[in-house]
């Protein structure tokens, strides 16, 4: 039986177009993976390409709409990590496990299979919440850098060394390394609150409102995140969720002839205030490579699509929101800006497209670690905790994915799951 967004999808004549091609098409491909980690190593310090690519690509026909050439076969579940007990934070968006040791899954004898199967189920979920960590930042790079390459991230893509949120240009600001010294590896980034209050009202006035904080990491570079890691190790006792946003679920709400709109067109992501903090600050944007060899210079901006076709599960995602998007270049200003307030109000207002993470008390030395897929998703900090005081300190590994593309022959989240199923 159909639903009635399917039903509404036929009656438009779009059903038969989103599914048939996909349908056809959609086949696991997984390949052997081994020494993935010393290839990413090179990949992460040199911006050079390694030796493997764990997934295949694969092209299909699509009636008269060509397949972007980045088309990637979807991945599918393979069940290994069922045993394991989770919760789902809502039906659309988030899990969470309270059992799933990082360490532990980093040294698994299945540990390839085993992490491939949480990067899919974070690419259809959008994020995952992994509570009672113990993790070193350098594992932390390790769980990043794998989730993505296992997941199929093309191997030219490495762990992204963020512009402003980097060693070089505060020391103040460094990881601890592997033997308690302070790390000079810039693709980790302290998430700071002490840093965040130095800066919070010069990015507040730029981004604007509460909503200026919802964004997907690092949309302005060329190539932009697959995966985001964030292990939250010194917590203040309330407050500082960070709540998180279905770009699927948006998607899915639009209509059909205005999702159709939207599909046509592309949009302008920048972040001009890393450049200007900078100048401000004394110090210099870092010109890259970061994470990809096209991800160089101080521009800080990229055209994507408006609506994105995720590789993993092969789904459209709306993408063109946050603080790190800027406008429609093919419409009006008036219009862009128009219809950039208004999508960016949408995924702000739709509280049953959001999961909120609450970081746990961190004061008998374990953590709460959330991977998250800004291919699907958009996550806001909440600074409510500034004017009680306290000192809340994580780490963040963000590594980079493909160039994002948009194929007319995928199909949305809803179009495969449709009401009942949650993943
Ligand atoms: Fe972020």
């Amino acid at each position: 039986m159909m639903t009635s967004y399917e039903q509404a999808r036929r009656n438009e004549g779009m059903w038969e177009m989103d599914h048939a091609p996909y349908l056809r098409s959609r086949r696991y491909q997984g390949q052997r993976c081994d020494d993935h980690l010393p290839a990413l190593l090179i990949i992460t310090t040199s911006g050079a390409s390694s030796q493997m690519s764990p997934i295949a690509t694969s092209a299909t026909t699509n009636g008269d709409s060509s397949p972007s050439p980045q088309h990637r076969v979807p991945l599918q579940l393979t069940g290994i990590l069922d045993d394991i007990p989770f919760e789902e934070i809502t039906p659309v968006i988030g899990r969470e496990y309270t059992t799933l040791d990082v360490r532990d899954l980093l040294k698994d004898p299945q540990s390839d299979a085993k992490l491939r199967e949480l990067a899919i189920i974070t690419s259809r979920r959008g994020v995952v919440a992994l509570r009672n960590q113990s993790v070193t930042p350098q594992e932390q790079q390790e769980l990043t850098a794998r989730l993505s390459l296992l997941s199929g991230t093309p191997e030219e893509s490495g762990l992204h060394i963020h512009p402003v949120l980097n060693g070089q240009r505060d020391k103040a600001y460094r990881a601890t390394g592997p033997n308690g010294e302070a790390s000079a590896d810039d693709t980790i980034s302290v998430i700071s609150s002490n840093f965040r209050k130095k800066t919070d009202d010069r990015l507040a006035q730029i981004q604007g409102g509460a909503a200026g904080e919802i964004h997907s990491d690092i949309t302005f570079e060329p190539y932009p995140s697959d995966f985001s890691t964030l292990n939250i190790h010194t917590n203040v006792d309330c407050g500082g969720d960070t709540v998180f946003y279905s770009g699927y679920e948006a998607y899915d709400r639009l209509s059909p002839a205005f999702a159709r709109f939207l599909e046509g067109l592309e949009g302008r992501y920048a972040q001009p205030a890393f450049q200007r903090m900078a100048k401000e600050g004394g110090f210099q944007v870092h010109a890259g490579p970061r994470g990809h060899a096209a991800n160089v210079g101080g521009d800080l901006s990229a055209t994507h699509p408006v609506i994105r076709t995720h590789p993993v599960t092969g789904w459209k995602s709306l993408f063109a929101v946050g603080a790190h998007f800027e406008s429609f270049p093919s419409l009006r200003p008036d219009e862009s800006t128009l219809l950039r307030a208004y999508l960016l109000d949408q995924v702000a207002t739709t509280h049953a497209a959001q999961a909120r993470v609450k970081w746990q008390d961190t004061s008998e030395g374990k953590s709460t670690l959330v991977v998250f897929d800004n291919r699907c998703v958009f996550h806001a900090a909440t600074p409510d905790y500034f004017s009680k005081g306290g000192h809340r300190v994580g780490t963040r590994v963000v590594s980079v994915g493909e160039k994002p593309y948009f194929d007319a022959g995928s199909i949305s989240r809803r179009d495969e799951l449709g009401g009942e199923r949650y993943i």
